[in-house]
C-alpha cells in the first residue's frame, strides 16, 4: 500500500516520522510529501497538522490519519475529500506527557512558584499565604483522552476538581471528582475555580468561548491555563482580565498565531507562563504503532480507531 507522510514540519521532524513510521510498516510504501510521486496511488495519508490543500488530487485517498491529536484544520480544510475518514491520535503516552504538564502548571500556581519568580527577579523576600490542595479549585474544560488523563493525575494530590464536558457520559473518575456537561453548567462552575485547564477542541461551540464574560465569571485572581488551542480565547480579552487584575496569570501553550510573533506583548508579560505550543508532543515511537494498527484494520475491513465525527466537529 503506499503512503503519504504530509505536514507542517521542519526537516528534521520530518525524517524522524518518517523513520518511525517505515520501522512500524516495512511492507508498505512511504514518501513524504517533498518527494516525488504518483498522487494518483497514495491510499492512506498520516498528517501532522498539514497546510490546507495538501491532501488535494489523491484519488484512491481511504483513510487520513492524523498524529496530532486535534484536527480542526483539516475539517477547515475544503480540499479534503467529506467521504475519507479522518483518524486523530488517542495515544496514551501524549496524554501522559499532557497530564505532566498540567500537574506542572498546576502544582506551580497552587505553591506560588509564578509569584515567587516575580519576586526574586524583584530581590523581594516575602513568604506568600499557603493553601493546602482542598482549599483550591481546579475546573477543567474537556474530559476527552486529555481532560481526563489531566483529571486522573491531579485529583490524587486532593484538589477539588470539577470536569466540564459536551455530553452526559458517564465516565470513570476518581472519587470526589464533579462531572458537569453542557452550557448551563459552565458559568456557575467557574464562578468558584481558582484554575481553569483548557483541553477542549477546537470548533464552532468552542472558539471564542473564553472571552470577557468568561473570565469575569471567574474569581478575581484565578488563573487560566490554556493547552488546547490559542482561538479558544479573545486574546485582547485575556490581556485586559491579566491587565485589571481579574486573572492573577495564564499558563499559555498555544496561540491564535503560531510562532508567536516576536512583537507580540505575552513574551515579556509578566502575569504570562508561556510555552511554545509544547504541552503534549505526539512521540513518533508510540504513534508509529498506532498509525500502523489503523493502517491493518484499513485493509482487513475492520473498523478504524478514532475517527473524528465530521457533524460534532471533533
Ligand atoms: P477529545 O475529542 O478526546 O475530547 C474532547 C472533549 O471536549 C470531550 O470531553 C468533549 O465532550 C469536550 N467538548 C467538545 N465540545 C464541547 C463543548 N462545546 N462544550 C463542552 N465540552 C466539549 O480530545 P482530546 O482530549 O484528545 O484533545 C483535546 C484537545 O487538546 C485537542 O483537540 C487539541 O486541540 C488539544 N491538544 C493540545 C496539545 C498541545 O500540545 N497543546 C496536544 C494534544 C491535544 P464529550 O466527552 O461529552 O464528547
Ligand atoms: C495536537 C497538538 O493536537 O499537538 O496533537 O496540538
Amino acid at each position: 500500500m503506499n503512503l503519504l507522510l504530509a505536514g507542517d514540519f521542519e526537516a528534521a521532524e520530518r525524517d524522524r516520522w518518517h523513520g518511525a513510521l517505515a520501522q512500524a510498516m516495512p511492507e508498505h510504501h512511504l514518501v513524504a510529501a517533498d518527494e516525488l510521486f504518483d498522487r494518483t496511488r497514495v491510499e492512506v495519508a498520516v498528517v501532522a497538522n498539514p497546510l490546507p490543500g495538501s491532501l488535494r488530487g489523491l484519488p484512491r485517498l481511504r483513510l487520513i490519519q492524523s498524529v496530532w491529536a486535534g484536527v480542526e484544520r483539516l475539517l477547515d480544510d475544503d480540499t479534503v475529500p467529506l467521504d475519507v475518514p479522518i483518524a486523530r491520535m488517542v495515544d496514551p503516552a501524549l496524554a501522559s506527557a499532557m497530564a505532566e504538564t498540567a500537574l506542572w502548571a498546576v502544582l506551580s500556581l497552587h505553591r506560588g512558584f509564578y509569584a515567587y519568580q516575580r519576586q526574586q527577579r524583584q530581590m523581594v523576600w516575602r513568604q506568600l499565604p499557603q493553601l493546602r490542595a482542598d482549599e483550591l479549585s481546579v475546573m477543567v474544560l474537556g474530559l476527552g483522552a486529555m481532560g481526563l488523563a489531566c483529571v486522573r493525575a491531579l485529583a490524587p494530590l486532593g484538589y477539588r476538581i470539577t470536569a466540564w464536558s459536551l455530553h452526559d457520559t458517564p465516565r470513570e473518575l476518581p472519587g470526589g471528582v464533579l462531572h458537569t456537561h453542557g452550557d448551563d453548567a459552565l458559568f456557575p462552575c467557574l464562578r468558584g475555580s481558582s484554575i481553569v485547564i483548557n483541553l477542549l477542541p477546537l470548533t464552532p461551540a468552542t472558539r471564542g468561548l473564553l472571552d470577557a464574560r468568561f473570565f469575569g465569571a471567574m474569581p478575581r485572581g484565578a488563573a487560566l491555563v490554556n493547552l488546547a488551542r490559542g482561538a479558544h480565547v479573545v486574546e485582547a480579552d485575556l490581556r485586559a482580565a491579566l491587565g485589571t487584575g481579574r486573572l492573577g496569570h495564564a499558563v499559555l501553550d498555544v496561540f491564535e498565531q503560531e510562532p508567536l510573533d516576536a512583537k507580540h506583548p505575552f513574551w515579556r508579560h509578566p502575569r504570562v507562563t508561556l510555552l511554545p505550543h509544547a504541552a503534549a508532543l505526539t512521540d513518533p515511537r508510540s504513534a508509529a504503532q498506532l498509525v500502523a494498527a489503523n493502517v491493518k484494520a484499513l485493509l482487513d475491513g475492520r473498523p478504524i480507531a478514532h475517527v473524528v465525527d465530521r457533524a460534532r466537529g471533533y
